[in-house]
């Protein structure tokens, strides 16, 4: 049995999306594991400060590498730009996305290919320019891919709902064909999690989210870092082609039994949002005690307000 299956000293990682909330706190996990972690993102100025945090905090190697996962030529000039920085490449973390709100019969083109554009192309760009890697390395490797409960419930619009879904199949099919290689490709869905896509969703809402969780809390990019290390390391060897579904038991539905708590708990109010907070501040948008900028999402705020005054 190895000493610590989960150990990424002197593994070399990518992770897209990573200027602030989950992406972030993957770059955390995997560079906390030993990891050396290149932030791909577009702000230049966030992804920059990442990167020194993860140096920092954790001696890695780590920098930041303009990409958008959208464009064809940025995402493999992106990851041909790591594979020269660190010599080869192990883990590709999947992770940038967006979600654009909106009924179904309302919604414009422009946003449909907008939403596919970076969740489904953007991934499997992302996703393909990493399986060439491993397959020219003769190394094999890790890719892992954000989904989103969103794959199995109906809770956003077809754009989002869709997208999340079918990098769920994309995953499988991905997990299929390249096995042969030694790659192993699997999909994180979390549930609703603080981050900056948040930071406009009021308090009313968040209590609703842990009423309808029975772990009773808002999820955190921390409560991912222990499921992007295993799907990263040697622990997860034999699995692929799986959705690891990190959602606190949100989508049991609950709703019909709300649940009297017996304990509080493990997370309070504050601590739910103390990352929301510090991911903000790193982004240049200020925040009240709780995290919440109104005006950073107006559209997701005046959403909410809408749902909650019917
Ligand atoms: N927050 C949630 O409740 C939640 C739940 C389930 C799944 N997700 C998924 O998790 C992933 C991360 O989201 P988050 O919650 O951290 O939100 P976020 O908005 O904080 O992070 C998304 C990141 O993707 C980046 N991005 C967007 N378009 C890009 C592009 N074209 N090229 C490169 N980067 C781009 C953004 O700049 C940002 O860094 C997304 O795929 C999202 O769909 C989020």
């Amino acid at each position: 049995m190895p000493k610590n299956l989960f150990d990424l000293t002197g593994r070399k990682a990518l992770v897209t999306g990573a200027s602030g909330g989950i992406g972030k706190g993957y770059a955390h996990a995997l560079a906390s594991a030993g990891a050396d972690v290149a932030i791909l993102c577009r702000n230049a100025d966030a992804g920059a400060k990442v990167a020194a945090e993860l140096t920092e905090t954790f001696g890695v190697d780590s920098f930041f590498q303009a990409c958008d996962v959208s464009q064809e030529s940025s995402v493999d000039e992106a990851i041909a730009a790591v594979v020269e920085r660190f010599g080869r490449l192990d883990i590709g973390v999947n992770n940038a996305g967006i979600g654009i709100l909106g009924g179904d019969a309302d919604y414009s083109l422009d946003d449909w290919n907008k939403v596919i554009g970076v969740n489904l192309t953007g991934m499997w760009l992302c996703a393909r320019a990493e399986g060439r890697v491993f397959i020219k390395q003769g190394t094999g490797g890790k890719i892992v891919n954000t989904a989103s409960m969103s794959a199995r419930i109906s809770n956003c619009n077809v754009a989002y709902n869709a997208s999340k879904a079918a990098v769920v199949q994309m995953t499988k099919m991905l997990a299929a064909e390249w096995g042969a290689y030694n790659i192993n490709v699997n999909s994180i869905s979390p549930s609703y999690l603080l981050s900056p896509m948040h930071a406009s969703t009021p308090l009313e809402i968040r209590q609703k989210i842990r009423e309808l969780t029975p772990l009773g809390y808002v999820q955190r990019p921390e409560d991912l870092y222990g499921p992007i290390i295993f799907l990263a390391s040697d622990a997860s060897n034999y699995v692929t082609g799986h959705d690891l579904l990190v959602d606190g038991g949100h989508t049991l539905n609950v709703w019909m039994a709300p649940l009297q708590r017996a304990v509080p708990p493990r997370v309070s109010p504050a601590e739910e949002s103390a990352q929301l907070k510090k991911d903000l501040a790193m982004l240049g948008v200020s925040c009240d005690d709780d995290g919440i900028n109104v005006d950073l999402h107006p559209e997701i705020a005046d959403s909410y307000r809408a749902m909650l005054d019917s």
